[in-house]
C-alpha cells in the first residue's frame, strides 16, 4: 500500500516523479504529493485526490528540478487529506513512506513535549522530526537517517530528502518493498518497478536494512542491520514498458484478461518435458527426493490467491492423495498451526509483498516447513525468503483486481501437482503426458473462452442494476464461485456471495427471489447432476439463473436460457477456463455502473500492511 518514487540525474524530475506514480497508483490513491529542489529550497505540493489531481495543481507552476520524491498514498494513520499526503515536511527534511511507525503515537507524544509541533494524523510525521532532530546536531543526512530509525519499530520503506544536502536522495528498506532503478547519470527509487521502467530495466532490489544514497554520479548501500556497506547486485529485469501500459485497452483489467493466453503460455514455456514427462524442478529449487517425502501440504494466501490456493487442494489431494490445509494467511498466522516438521507451505501472491502472506510464510519456515511461493513479482519479499519460487510470468499486472495472476497460479499449481504425482508414482508416464498435452492446449482454449465477451456484456446490461448476487458452484469450482462473486464485490460494488451449491438449502435459498441473479458453475463433471438439482431449486423460487457450462452440454442449456459456453479441458483446468466469463462479467457490469474499475474505492493493489 502506498507507492514511492524518487529521482536524481539530469533531466526534469517533475514529469517522471508524476508518470511514476501513476505506475504506482494501484497501490494506494486516495492522495498524492510530491517534493522537489529548486533554488536550493525544497518545495512540497499535495493534494487529496488522485495523480491527475495532483498533475493539474502543479500543472501552471511548470516547475524544473533534478530531484525530487513522491508518493501515492492509501490512508492508514489519518484521513485521506492534504496534511496528510506525502511528503511529510520538518524543516529542512522531507520524507515519504510506505509502511505503519508502529510506536509512532509515543514517538510523537515526546516530541510533543520537547516542543516539536506536528501538522499531520500521520505515523510518517515522526520519522521526519526524528531525522530533523540529528541533523541539527550536525549530522550528515546518513547518519541522521541511522540514529533516527533506531527509535523507530515497525515497516517501512522510506524516501528522504535533505534541503542542506541537496545532491541526494537516500532510500531504506524494511519490511516495505522498495527497489532502485540504474539509469545512466540518473537514478531512481520505486516500490515497484513499472514505476521507472521506462527509463530503465537495470535494477537493485534492496534488503532489509538497505540505505541506499543515490546521487547522479552513483548509488552506494550501507545496510543498518549489517552495519557495513554492501554489493549492489543488478539485475535486468525482461519487462518491457509497453507491458505496463493499457495497450489500446479501456482498463488494465480488461487488458490483463485478454492477455491471458500469453501469461499462461510465459508460465508453462520450458517448464516441463513432453518428451521425458518431467516438470523442471530445478527452475523452482525443488528435487524430487524431497518430494517424495512430502506428507502434508499448507497453501496460504489472501484474495483471490487464496482461491487459487483452495483449488490447489483440489488439484493435490485429487491427483496425488497427499493432504492439503488451505488458509487465509491473516489467520493462519494466530491460530497457532500443527505443522508437522518436513511439511511444505505453498504461498501463493501475486504481488510478492502481501503483509500477512509474508508473515504467514515466516511462521510456517520458523515452524520447521520449506516454503515454496507461488509469485508473480521477479525479486519480492516473498521469493526472497522462501526456499523455492515458482514464478508466474503473466507480466505487471495493475489493475487491482487479479485475473491474469490468478489463472497462472492454478497453472503454476496443476505443473507443482503433476510433479508431486511424479515424485510419488502416482501417475505413469502416459498419464502424465495426458496431462501435459493438455495444458500445451490451454493458451488456445482459453483464447476460445474470451469469445464469450459479447454474450457476457449482454449479461451484463440485463442485471448491472441488480442489488445482489449468487454465485454457485461445487467440487473443483466451489472457489471459482468465491472468486466470480470476490471479483464483482470488489470493482461494481454490488453485494455478492460465493457458495457451494450443496449448501443452498442451508440458509442461502432463503435469499432466492425474482430479483436476484444467480450464477452456476456447472461443467460436465462428477457433480454435474447435483447442480442441476439446485439450478432447478433457484429457479423454481423465481431466481435469475444464469449458467457456465461446456460447449454442448445439452443438460444445461435444457434447463437454463442464458448459458455461457466454455470449451472442454480436463478437470483440473476448469478453474481456470470458468473463472474467464466471471471476470468479463464483473468487469462489465461495474463499468456499466460507471465504477473505476483499475481502481476501486478503499483497496489498494498491494496490502503491504496488515
Ligand atoms: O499480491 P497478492 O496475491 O498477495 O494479493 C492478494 C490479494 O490482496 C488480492 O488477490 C486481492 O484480493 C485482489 N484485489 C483480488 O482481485
Amino acid at each position: 500500500m502506498c507507492g514511492i518514487i524518487g529521482y536524481i540525474g539530469s533531466r526534469n524530475a517533475v514529469p517522471i516523479l508524476i508518470n511514476g506514480l501513476k505506475r504506482l497508483e494501484y497501490r494506494g490513491y486516495d492522495s498524492a504529493g510530491i517534493s522537489f529542489l529548486k533554488n536550493n529550497k525544497i518545495g512540497v505540493r499535495r493534494c487529496a485526490g488522485k495523480i491527475k489531481d495532483l498533475e493539474l495543481y502543479i500543472k501552471k507552476e511548470k516547475i524544473v528540478s533534478h530531484v525530487g520524491i513522491g508518493h501515492t498514498r492509501w490512508a492508514t494513520h489519518g484521513k485521506p487529506t492534504e496534511s496528510n499526503a506525502h511528503p511529510h515536511r520538518a524543516g529542512g527534511i522531507v520524507v515519504v513512506h510506505n509502511g505503519i511507525i508502529e510506536n509512532y503515537f509515543e514517538l510523537k507524544e515526546g516530541m510533543k513535549k520537547k516542543g516539536q509541533v506536528f501538522t499531520s494524523d500521520t505515523d510518517t510525521e515522526v520519522i521526519c522530526h526524528l531525522i530533523l532532530t540529528y541533523t541539527q546536531k550536525g549530522y550528515d543526512l546518513e547518519k541522521a537517517t541511522k540514529e533516527a530509525l533506531k527509535h523507530v519499530e515497525g515497516a517501512y520503506a522510506i524516501g528522504v530528502m535533505n534541503e542542506f544536502e541537496p545532491d541526494k536522495i537516500l532510500a531504506v528498506k524494511n519490511d516495505s518493498p522498495l527497489v532502485l532503478g540504474l539509469g545512466k547519470g540518473e537514478h531512481f527509487i520505486a516500490s515497484d518497478i513499472p514505476a521507472f521502467l521506462k527509463y530503465t530495466r537495470d535494477v537493485i532490489i534492496l534488503e532489509n536494512g538497505d540505505m541506499a544514497t543515490l546521487t547522479t554520479e552513483g548509488i552506494s548501500i550501507f545496510n543498518l542491520k549489517k552495519s557495513k556497506t554492501v554489493k549492489q547486485k543488478v539485475e535486468k529485469i525482461s519487462w518491457t514498458p509497453t507491458m505496463a501500459e493499457k495497450g489500446g485497452y479501456k482498463h488494465f483489467m480488461l487488458k490483463e484478461i485478454f492477455e491471458q493466453p500469453r501469461a499462461i503460455a510465459d508460465t508453462i514455456r520450458g517448464r516441463f518435458s513432453l518428451e521425458k514427462g518431467t516438470v523442471n524442478l530445478k527452475e523452482f529449487s525443488l528435487r524430487e527426493s524431497m518430494l517424495k517425502k512430502l506428507n502434508k501440504i499448507f497453501l496460504v494466501a489472501c484474495g483471490t490467491s487464496w482461491h487459487a490456493a483452495m483449488v490447489g487442494k483440489y488439484i493435490i489431494e485429487d491427483m496425488v492423495r497427499v493432504p492439503c490445509e488451505v488458509d487465509i494467511a491473516s489467520e493462519f498466522r494466530y491460530r497457532q498451526p500443527i505443522v508437522p516438521r518436513g511439511s511444505l507451505m505453498i504461498v501463493i501472491t501475486q504481488s510478492g509483498e502481501t503483509a500477512d502472506t509474508l508473515a504467514a510464510q515466516r511462521e510456517a519456515k520458523r515452524l520447521g516447513a520449506k516454503v515454496l511461493s507461488i509469485c508473480n513479482v521477479v525479486g519480492s519479499t516473498s521469493a526472497r525468503e522462501a526456499d523455492g519460487v515458482f514464478y508466474t510470468h503473466s507480466g505487471p499486472e495493475i489493475g487491482v483486481a487479479s485475473t491474469k495472476a490468478f489463472t497462472t497460479q492454478l497453472t503454476a499449481l496443476y505443473l507443482f501437482s503433476i510433479a508431486l504425482a511424479k515424485a510419488k508414482e502416482k501417475l505413469g508416464a502416459k498419464e502424465i503426458k495426458a496431462l501435459f498435452h493438455e495444458l500445451l492446449l490451454l493458451p488456445e482454449k482459453v483464447e476460445k473462452a474470451l469469445q464469450c465477451d459479447d454474450a457476457v456484456k449482454k449479461i451484463a446490461r440485463k442485471y448491472h442494476r441488480a442489488q445482489d448476487f449468487l454465485y454457485l458452484g461445487r467440487g473443483i469450482n466451489y472457489p471459482i464461485a468465491l472468486e466470480g462473486a470476490l471479483k464483482l464485490k470488489e470493482i461494481s460494488y454490488i453485494h455478492a456471495e460465493g457458495y457451494p451449491a450443496g449448501e443452498m438449502k442451508h440458509g442461502p435459498i432463503a435469499l432466492i427471489d425474482h430479483n436476484l441473479p444467480v450464477l452456476a458453475l456447472a461443467p460436465d463433471d462428477n457433480v454435474l447432476e447435483k447442480i442441476l438439482s439446485n439450478m432447478e431449486e433457484v429457479k423454481s423460487r423465481g431466481g435469475k439463473l444464469i449458467a457456465v457450462a461446456h460447449e454442448g452440454s445439452s443438460k444445461v442449456r435444457s434447463r437454463v436460457s442464458n448459458v455461457l459456453s466454455m470449451p472442454e479441458t480436463n478437470y483440473y483446468l476448469t478453474p481456470i477456463i470458468f473463472s474467464i466469463p466471471l471476470h468479463l462479467l464483473a468487469y462489465y457490469i461495474a463499468v456499466l455502473r460507471k465504477c473505476n474499475v483499475d481502481q476501486p474505492r478503499n483497496l489498494a493493489k498491494s496490502v503491504t500492511v496488515e
